[in-house]
C-alpha cells in the first residue's frame, strides 16, 4: 500500500454527483463521491439496491453525463471527452462488464461477430489477424475454448459462459481498468466463485485494476483490497477491506455486516 501511494492514481474521482429529476422529485443517485484507485488494485463498491452503484459505474464509463465533479484517468480529465474518437480511446483503457450478459448481446450475431465488431469499433488500427488473435486470447483468458465458442449464438451458451464472454469482450482491448457491475448476480453459487476467481487471476496476470460492484459483502471481502461503502448515493466509508470489515465506522456498514454473520472468517467467499 505504501509503495502504491507514492505512485499517482490510475483513477481519481472528486466530488462526483449525478441527479435525476428536479425539485421535490430530485434523486441524488451519486452524491459528492470522491476516491482514488491505483494500478493493480481491486476495489469493491458495496451497497444495497438503489444506493447508486450502477450510476457511478456508468459515470466512470462515460455512458452517462455527470451533474458535477471530476474524473481523471492517468491524470487526464475524462469529462472533457465528448467526441467519439476520444471516447473510443478512453474505452480502450476503461472497460465494463455488467450484470445481465444475455441482454448485452445481439441475439442475431454469432459470438465471433459480436467480439470482432466491438473490438473493431474501438480500435480500427488492428488487422483482421490481430483482431482474431485478441479475441482468441481473451476467450482463453476466461477459460473458454475459442473453436467451440466462436461459432455459437448467445442463446446456445449458459449464463456462466455468457458472463465470461462478456468479460472476454472487455479484455480484447487490453484495458487498464475493468468495471464489473454485479457480474455474478445472474449466476448460481458454484459459477459465482468461478467468475470471482477469474477476476482475481486477471488482476494478477496483467496487474489490471478492477472495480467490483456488488450488494454482497461476502463477495466484496473475497475479491477486494479496498472497500467503498455506498449509501443513498454517498460514499459513507472507505478503507482496506479487512479494516473496514473488522472495524466498521459507519452505522450503515455495521448494519450490512450484521446481515452476513459468517463474514468474520476472513477471505471466505461468504454468500458465493
Ligand atoms: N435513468 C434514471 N432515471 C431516473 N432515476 C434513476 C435512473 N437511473 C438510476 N436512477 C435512480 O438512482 C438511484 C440509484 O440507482 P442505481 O445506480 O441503479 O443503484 P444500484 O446500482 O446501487 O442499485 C435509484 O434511486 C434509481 O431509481
Ligand atoms: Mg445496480
Amino acid at each position: 500500500m505504501t509503495t502504491q501511494n507514492r505512485q499517482s492514481p490510475l483513477l481519481e474521482v472528486r466530488n462526483l454527483s449525478r441527479t435525476f429529476g428536479a425539485g421535490d422529485h430530485i434523486v441524488r443517485a451519486v452524491d459528492n463521491v470522491s476516491f482514488d484507485l491505483y494500478k493493480g488494485e481491486v476495489v469493491a463498491i458495496v451497497g444495497e439496491s438503489g444506493s447508486g452503484k450502477s450510476t457511478l459505474a456508468r459515470l466512470l464509463l462515460r455512458l452517462l453525463d455527470t451533474t458535477s465533479g471530476e474524473i481523471r484517468v492517468q491524470g487526464k480529465d475524462v469529462l472533457s471527452y465528448h467526441n467519439h474518437g476520444d471516447l473510443k480511446k478512453y474505452w480502450q483503457v476503461v472497460q465494463g462488464a455488467f450484470q445481465d450478459s444475455f441482454a448485452a448481446f445481439n441475439q442475431f450475431y454469432s459470438i465471433r461477430r459480436t467480439l470482432a465488431k466491438s473490438l473493431n469499433v474501438l480500435d480500427r488500427t488492428l488487422t483482421n489477424k490481430e483482431v482474431q488473435e485478441r479475441i482468441e486470447n481473451s476467450l482463453l483468458e476466461v477459460g473458454l475454448e475459442p473453436s467451440d465458442i466462436l461459432k455459437k449464438w448467445p442463446h446456445q451458451l449458459s449464463g456462466g459462459q455468457l458472463q465470461r464472454v462478456m468479460i472476454a469482450r472487455a479484455l480484447t482491448v487490453e484495458p487498464e481498468l475493468l468495471i464489473a457491475d454485479e457480474p455474478t448476480s445472474m449466476l448460481d453459487a458454484s459459477l459465482r466463485v468461478t467468475v470471482l476467481n477469474l477476476l482475481l487471476a486477471l488482476q494478477k496476470r496483467h496487474n489490471m485494476s478492477i472495480i467490483f460492484i456488488t450488494h454482497d459483502l461476502g463477495q466484496a471481502n473475497y475479491v477486494s483490497d479496498r472497500l467503498l461503502v455506498m449509501y443513498k448515493g454517498e460514499l459513507v466509508e472507505q478503507g482496506p477491506t479487512a479494516e473496514v470489515l473488522n472495524n466498521p465506522q459507519h452505522e450503515y456498514t455495521r448494519r450490512l455486516l450484521a446481515d452476513v454473520p459468517r463474514l468474520h472468517r476472513a477471505h471466505e467467499p461468504v454468500g458465493v
